[in-house]
């Protein structure tokens, strides 16, 4: 691989992301989708041989495979050939400072949720990319599937009329006993001085309860939480119970779990409006269920009469192919090289419109999460969301 990006492509730097890590195949695999990007430089382990060794096998070019993060920040900072773009797929606590610490240096920057482990963290990380005027975006890859794109185009359509009831689940049953003592992975997601005050809610309730707000619009206004840790040995909640409550008056519910044994990957939502509703699970995600008033029920399928422009847009290969995870990785990335790459303006605040999860919407996923644990501390009291300035 050459140290220069090929023509047109944007030159991507990854913290994190090292050998056998979850979530760095993902990325490095949707980066290279579309042709938009090329991985050019990394410190990608928090162990800088095996980093060096994975960054060869990689095709790294030595010089830009770097022992740790501070390295990779002085050697891009200068070149004239530095990296258009970061992507922080580090554990969560180490989001903020390398996030800031690339603003700073203003490099874009794509981070792995949750954005920070505190809102006052998320937030500051908002501020600083507004001033620097770059694109600071959240990996909330979900909202990159093609039906959840038409489910966002439907219901800000019309389709089920205002929102009554929202229903989120992202129940799975991987932590079902203690693989924490065998899986570093694993460990620090119930160790809060890595994770942040949440365990499961955090890691991978946040995706729905994002989502949720993604495609209806709708501000969560309050939260009523009952953690549990049925694991013994774990520090924060293995099983998060959330009652929601929105703003226009929606209620709602999430379910987080990481003992819902026979639950695959486990990530669904279904939202109930005055004229339908609309259904999605994630393990079957080419179809979206419309439910209508009249008790008739249509199965909206990718690339079908009824898909929508932007769902058809985020699609790459005809109807019925088991097309997914990856691709809808991928259109994030897409999108983000299609924000930074447009002339002129601000990067950042093309995110939004592109439809790209961006810093503010980290935050408020965020403060969701610090309310469910306030709650939680207080057997379940009702607890806003810190709103966000
Ligand atoms: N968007 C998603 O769907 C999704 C899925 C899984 C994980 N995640 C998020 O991605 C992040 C990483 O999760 P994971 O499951 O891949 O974790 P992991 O433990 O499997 O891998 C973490 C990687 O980061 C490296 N690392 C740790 N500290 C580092 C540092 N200071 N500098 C450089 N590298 C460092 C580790 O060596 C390892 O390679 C987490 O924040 C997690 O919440 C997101």
């Amino acid at each position: 691989m050459s140290a220069q990006a090929g023509s047109g492509m944007l030159r991507l730097g990854m913290v994190g992301g090292g050998a056998g890590s979850q979530i760095g195949e993902s990325h490095r695999i949707a980066a290279r989708l579309d042709g938009r990007w090329q991985l050019v430089a990394g410190a990608l382990d928090i162990d800088p041989a095996r980093g060096a060794a994975f960054a060869r096998s990689l095709g790294l070019p030595e010089d830009r495979s770097y022992s740790d993060w501070r390295a990779m920040l002085a050697g891009e900072r200068d070149r004239p050939d530095r990296v258009e773009a970061v992507t922080v797929c580090t554990p969560n606590r180490t989001h903020a400072e390398i996030a800031r610490a690339f603003l700073e240096a203003g490099f874009h920057v794509l981070c792995e949720k949750p954005l920070a482990t505190t809102v006052a963290d998320a937030s500051a990380l908002v501020r600083l990319a507004a001033q620097r005027q770059r694109a600071l975006a959240v990996m909330y890859g979900y909202t990159g599937y093609p039906q959840v794109r038409q489910m966002r185009e439907m219901v800000r359509g019309g389709a089920i009329g205002r929102v009554r009831v929202v229903r989120i689940e992202f129940a799975h049953g991987g932590h079902a006993r203690a693989v924490e003592a065998e899986s570093p992975g694993t460990a620090w997601r119930y160790d809060p001085e890595i994770a942040g005050p949440s365990g499961v809610l955090a890691d991978a309730g946040i995706h729905g309860l994002h989502m949720a707000s993604w495609v209806t619009g709708l501000d969560v206004t309050g939260v009523s939480a009952t953690f549990d840790s049925f694991i013994s040995g774990r520090r924060i909640e293995d099983n998060a119970l959330v009652t929601l409550r929105y703003a226009g008056g929606a209620v709602g519910h999430i379910w987080a779990s990481g003992i819902a044994i026979g639950h695959r990957h486990g990530l669904r939502l279904a939202l109930y409006g005055e004229t339908g509703s609309l259904l999605w699970e994630q393990e079957n995600p080419n179809r979206l269920i419309h439910g209508r008033l009249d008790d008739t029920t249509e199965i909206l399928e990718r690339d079908a009469p009824g898909a929508l422009a932007w769902s058809r847009a985020s699609s790459r290969v005809s109807g019925g192919h088991s097309e997914g995870y990856f691709v809808a990785f991928a259109n994030l990335y897409r999108d983000l090289a299609d924000a930074i790459a447009a002339p002129g303006g601000d990067p950042g605040e093309r995110l939004a419109t592109l439809g790209v999860p961006d810093g503010r919407e980290g935050v408020a996923s965020l403060a969701v999460i610090e309310a469910a644990v306030a709650s939680a501390r207080r057997q379940g009291a009702w607890v806003a969301p810190t709103p966000i300035d």
